[in-house]
């Protein structure tokens, strides 16, 4: 009984089955694409490289990696409040965007199959790994006595028209700022056991280089489309790509900052490290990256963050659908003023290092 009051409750779809989380701009999203144009896509540019990075898919070389062992086999009842909700939270958005690569990746190799054979190993390599990655984040939330309806996600969700070339550094950025999210918190972790609060984070070194591949396998296909990546539209929507997927990690963790720390983390230490680290990894094939340096990056982005808990304490109240929206209309011009000036900070740019030593 008073386990279950300390319990946060979450909506359930059926028993145990939880409702997904409100869609939301900051959710994370289900891609669609052109895929005559992904499977008349010649790759002869760069092949070579291109073959070698399916043929390290085709190793598999987690296939005996995501075992659970005994220590998933107790309790997690201790694990309660808010720390759970924000826990369960964690894994739920993991899980959504672990899944939402597969049906991508799926979906590609399913459509390319006949056009475009290598291509389409690829996809359907890194599909197998997001499947995996998904169902054990899946199994995580079964230990909380919550799952998520795979397949109801597959039906429910809307989907995102991206051009081939859009999804391609979209999903460049997702794999590369995946994997260094990964490996910061496993390297955490390692260096703090006591603050490993559940056993799923001990996988996350071997995991993170499924993702490391997926990365550099986008990394070598942009490279078979150099038109993607040499002229000045390429610039600008590098820097789109690279601030969108910065605001949007920065803004969702920073709202969940209960969760980094219940692991021991400083979140915003957290933050200016992924950040960094996957601005420099972009930067070997983007021709810009961001100057995260600069003075006004992180407070502009400090000032959406109040802008949103503004939004959101709005949201909460019981006015009016148009009153909210009057109160809320400041908090998104100033949310469009932020974003566009860090848009406008100038980038950096790499097209002269690029064809050094990577
Ligand atoms: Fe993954
Ligand atoms: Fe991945």
């Amino acid at each position: 009984m008073v386990d279950s009051l300390k319990k946060p409750g979450f909506e359930e779809l059926r028993p145990g089955i939880k409702v997904p989380a409100k869609e939301t701009i900051l959710t994370p999203r289900f891609y669609t694409t052109d895929f005559d144009e992904m499977a008349q896509m010649d790759l002869s540019v760069n092949e070579e490289e291109f073959e070698a990075l399916v043929a390290e898919l085709r190793n598999d070389y987690n296939r005996h990696h995501f075992v659970r062992d005994q220590e998933f086999e107790q309790s997690w009842d201790h694990i309660d409040g808010e720390t759970r909700k924000v826990f369960v939270e964690f894994l739920e958005r993991s899980c959504t965007a672990e899944f939402s690569g597969f049906l991508l990746y799926k979906e590609l190799s399913r459509k390319l199959k006949d056009r475009n054979p290598l291509l389409a190993e690829g996809f359907e390599l890194m599909s197998r790994d997001e499947a995996r990655h998904a169902g054990f984040l899946n199994k995580a939330l079964s230990d909380f006595n919550l799952s998520l309806d795979l397949g109801f996600l597959t039906k429910s969700r809307k989907y995102t028209f991206f051009k081939p070339k859009f999804i391609f550094y979209a999903t460049y950025l997702s794999e590369k700022i995946g994997y260094w999210r990964y490996i910061t918190i496993f390297h955490h972790l390692n260096a703090h056991p006591e603050d490993r609060l559940y056993p799923i984070f001990k996988f996350f070194d071997n995991w993170c280089q499924d993702e490391n591949r997926h990365g550099d396998f986008f990394d070598a296909l942009m490279r078979t489309q150099p038109q993607f990546l040499n002229d000045w539209k390429a610039k600008l929507w590098c820097r789109f790509f690279l601030l969108s997927v910065f605001a949007t990690m920065y803004l969702n963790d920073i709202q969940r900052t209960d969760f980094y720390e219940a692991i021991g983390l400083n979140t915003r230490e957290f933050e200016y490290t992924v950040i960094e680290k996957t601005n420099e990894t972009a930067g070997r094939v983007f021709p810009i990256i961001l100057n995260v340096q600069h003075p006004e990056f992180y407070p502009r982005l400090e000032t959406c963050v109040k802008n949103n808990e503004n939004l959101r304490a709005i949201d909460s109240t019981n006015a009016p659908k148009f009153v909210k929206t009057l109160k809320k209309l400041p908090y998104y011009i100033s949310n469009g003023v932020q974003l566009a000036k860090l848009y406008f900070i100038k980038p950096i740019d790499m097209t002269t290092t690029h064809g050094q030593v990577r």
